[in-house]
Order: structure tokens, then sequence, then C-alpha cells
């Protein structure tokens, strides 16, 4: 029987960010924000303060950071971390409402969070009313349509694919709509990338992407039948390969 309780989530995000595809894809953000000192950055949805600290070394001197997350425990974790980094502050608040006055921020980022919000469209309207002009947000974001998972049977890993889309992540095609969202909040697009890390190693994907817990929900809830457990024991078996998309986009105060 496939456990399918959801892991610690610090321990979850601590886990992306020291894989190598975390810091790939956090390297490439890091440089779409060209943070320079003095700059005040807002890091919306900042989890346990993953990269509070990185944001800090790049606006060092006078620079300063502000890490913002909806969830006590994280907003908890977060200000331990960063307690004595110097430019630091984390917020407890909610990306629909910035506890954030008008333009005081040179750059913002979101790093798999609108793909959680109620309203996506809203936080992004928010992130436009806090950046100063001039000013520019990166927004990392999946698109889980992108979920690609090698087998000898393609349809199941369709169905798995799409499970995890329609009934695990609420904005799950985030991703491809952050350009049409940016315009409608007034961002003016500057660019948009992809990046796809590819899985070799089964451990690391299923860490990562929770294959085998999905499988697990998705039997439970009729998505799957019971055979889909040895399908992916034996996609795990076998030489394994997967990818999924994240969009990075980079967008300015129009
Ligand atoms: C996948 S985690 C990413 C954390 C962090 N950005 C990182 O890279 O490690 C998503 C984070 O967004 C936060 N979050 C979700 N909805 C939110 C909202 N409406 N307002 C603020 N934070 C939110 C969650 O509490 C969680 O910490």
């Amino acid at each position: 029987m496939i456990d399918t309780r959801a892991p610690d989530p610090i321990g979850y995000l601590d886990q992306v960010a020291a894989s190598a595809p975390g810091q790939g894809c956090k390297r490439r953000v890091l440089r779409l924000l060209d943070l320079r000192p003095g700059h005040t950055v807002v890091d919306i949805g900042c989890g346990p303060g993953t990269d509070l600290g990185a944001m800090a070394a790049a606006v060092a001197p006078g620079g300063t950071v502000v890490g913002v997350d909806r969830d006590p425990v994280m907003v908890e974790t977060a200000g331990a971390r960063l307690a004595g980094t110097p430019g630091v502050r984390v917020r407890h608040g909610d990306a629909h409402a910035l506890p954030l006055a008008d333009g005081i921020a040179d750059r913002a980022r979101t790093d798999r969070v609108l793909q959680h919000v109620d309203d996506p469209a809203r936080a992004l309207a928010e992130v436009r009313r806090m950046l100063r002009p001039g000013g520019h947000a990166v927004l990392a974001e999946p698109d889980w349509d992108g979920l690609l998972i090698d087998s000898g049977e393609p349809e199941l890993s369709r169905r798995l694919a799409r499970f995890v889309a329609t009934e695990i992540v609420r904005n799950a095609t985030v991703g491809r709509s952050l350009a049409r969202l940016c315009a409608g909040a007034g961002l003016a697009v500057r660019s948009v990338e992809v990046y796809t890390p590819v899985f070799r190693d089964f451990g690391t994907a299923d860490r990562l992407l929770g294959l085998r817990r999905s499988v697990g929900r998705a039997i439970r809830a009729g998505h799957l039948d019971a055979g889909a457990e040895e399908w992916i024991a034996e996609v795990a078996a076998r030489p394994f390969l997967a990818t999924f998309v994240m969009f990075l986009v980079t967008a300015e105060v129009a």
C-alpha cells in the first residue's frame, strides 16, 4: 500500500532547495531578478526563508529583503533562520493583500506560490501595486500539464499527470498563463523562459514531484486502478526519465 501522507512541508521545501534541479531553477531566478546593492526586494510566499539569505547578500550593503508568507509556521521558521541577517524582515501576510505600502519595492518574486493562491490575478495586481516605477518581478511557477514520465504505458503516465493537474494543484496551469495575467495586472512582460529539469533518477523525481504519493492518491480517488501501484514500481525499477515545466516570467511596471 502506497503511503499517501503529505511530507513535512518545511523538510520538503528544504529538499527541493538542496536538489540540483531546485538549485538550477533558483540560480536562474536570482539572475533574472538582477538585484543590486540598496534594492528592496519582496519574496512573496517566502516559505521557511529558503532564498532570503541569498537575496540579502545580493542587495547588501543598504538593501532590504522582505519575506511574506501566510503560514505562521513558515514565518516563524524563516524569522528564526534569518535572525541576525542584516536587512531581512519576515512578515505574516497574504499575497492577495500584501502588508506593504504602494511603490516600495524594486523587485518582487514568487517561486511556486501562485500555483496555490485563490486568485493569481489579484496576487499579481498586488505585485504591481507594490513595485516602484522601473521595478520588476520574477514569477517562477510550474505548469503541471508539462509533467512527462517515460513508461511502457504512456496512457498511465498521462492519467497520472492529468490527476495531478486536475485534482491536486489548485492553479496547475498558471505557468503558461503568467504572461497574460501580468498584462491584465498592468505589468509589461520583459521575458518568458522555461526551466525543464530532466530527472533520470526515480528517487529524486519522487522526492521532488511526489510521484508515488500521487499514484496512491489517484488509486484512492478512483482515477487509476489498483494495478497502477505495480506500474509505478516498474517505472521506478527501469531506466527512468521524467521532466516537468517551470515558467520563469520577468515583468515590469508598464
Ligand atoms: C511551494 S512553497 C514555496 C516556498 C518558497 N518560495 C521556496 O521557494 O522555498 C509555497 C509557499 O507559498 C505560501 N503561500 C501560499 N499561498 C499564499 C498566499 N495566499 N499568501 C502568501 N503566501 C502563500 C505557502 O505558505 C508556502 O510557504
